[in-house]
């Protein structure tokens, strides 16, 4: 089947004669078992509502199904998808690869909190091929973790050289998969192990739950995954996962439709003189552009823009003139942001080397048009401060 297929029929209940389209949500944490053996037998499936009920058995076969994996589980947020995966396969004395343009808090768990139990990350160039990757893996590293393209800066990573190494190591290949929605890649296809999605983003696709999913690659990783989402006791209510089963269903739909308008803003961003560079897997001039080509089917609604140097009043006056994006975290909802970033408080392997401010934009589903005619006000605005 094609992912449109699978993001239609995957994790739809089957059982009855007459039965809902969708999966409806199910709350529980108590399930009763009509007899000893029901119980005996029954706490293999559906048992406790911190291990699943059918509305996250639904999310979870429908994320393998996109993914292409053996198994998914769910986490709270993306985060802890990030977090739960680097903790599964490390113990004290192991040592972790982490990309440099990994997503902060991805980065801050591994320098703060792995820290703290003895293991011990080594930051990586995305750019880093199969004899890079080989150079910096030691006897104890135990996980190299990717994120494709890269959070700010949009560097697009080669998975299938950055796996050769990590499993000539003897270590397995992590990716946050997130920028893609699962739709336009496949990890798990290039060689990962783990394929991770902040669910929070394009597969919930509203800006309003906060889910993780973690896809494995076979059964070996998938009960590690397992054990440590139990043991960290992680929860995920059952009305957040039916909302990202539900934004599943139009998922290709709003990711066409993402790729699109961004494609345009950007088409309209690179004739601007205040631009200075558009930071964009699908620019010629983007890290990765090649990479991307090869292995991407596509490209989402979320990129950056180098400004030319602006002062601090102007850019304000910038950001303040927006009417239709807004200034926010996150992304992946059905809303246009904007966001001022700074990479180079978030790196330490490679030097961010743009003067100019660098603009995170996210672009939602709104008339192309009206969204032109923000930017432009924008501009004026950005104009006017400088005069
Ligand atoms: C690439 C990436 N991974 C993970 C996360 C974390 O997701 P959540 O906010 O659901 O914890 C984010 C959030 O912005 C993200 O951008």
């Amino acid at each position: 089947m094609k992912d449109n297929t699978k993001l239609t029929v995957a994790g739809r209940p089957h059982q009855r004669p007459a039965h809902p389209v969708n999966t409806p949500v199910e709350r529980a944490s108590t399930y009763l078992f009509p007899t000893y053996d029901d119980y005996v037998e029954g706490a293999k499936s559906i048992s406790y509502g911190r291990l699943g009920t059918p509305t996250h058995r639904a999310l979870e076969e429908a994320v393998t199904a996109l993914e292409g994996g053996f198994e998914t589980r769910l986490a709270p947020s993306g985060l802890q998808a990030c977090t739960a995966s680097l903790l599964a396969f490390v113990e004290a004395g192991d040592h972790v690869l982490m990309v440099d343009t990994a997503y902060d808090p991805t980065r801050k768990f591994c320098d703060r909190f792995l820290k703290r139990f003895g293991v011990e990350t080594t930051f990586y160039d995305p750019l880093a091929g199969e004899e890079e990757i080989a150079a910096l893996m030691r006897p104890n590293t135990k996980v190299v973790f990717a994120e494709s393209p890269g959070s700010l800066t949009f560097e697009v990573q080669d998975l299938p050289a950055i796996a050769r190494a990590a499993h000539a190591g003897g270590a397995r290949l992590v990716v946050d998969n997130t920028w893609s929605g699962g739709y336009f890649t496949k990890p798990l296809a290039l060689g990962a192990d783990v394929s991770i999605q902040a669910a929070t983003k394009y597969l919930v696709g509203h800006a309003d739950a906060l889910v993780g999913t973690i896809t494995s690659t076979d059964e070996r990783t998938a009960q590690k995954i397992f054990h440590a989402l139990l043991q960290l006791g992680s929860n995920v209510s059952a009305d957040d996962a039916y909302l990202a089963l539900r934004g599943m269903r139009t998922l290709s739909a709003r990711l066409e439709r993402h790729q699109e308008n961004a494609n345009e803003l950007v088409k309209w961003l690179k004739k601007r003189d205040e631009v200075e560079r558009i930071l964009h897997p699908g620019q010629k001039t983007c890290p990765g552009h090649t990479v991307w080509k090869r292995d991407f089917t596509g490209a989402s609604g979320l990129f950056g823009v180098v400004l030319r140097p602006a002062p601090l009043p102007a850019l304000k006056a910038f950001f303040n003139a927006f009417k239709l994006f807004g200034i926010g975290f996150s992304w992946g909802g059905f809303e246009s942001l904007v966001l001022p970033v700074k990479p180079e408080n978030y790196r330490t392997a490679t030097e961010w080397r743009e003067d100019g401010p660098v603009l995170r934009f996210h672009a939602g589903l709104e008339d192309i048009e009206d969204l032109k005619i923000d930017l432009e006000r924008a501009f004026m605005a950005l104009a006017a401060a400088q005069k």
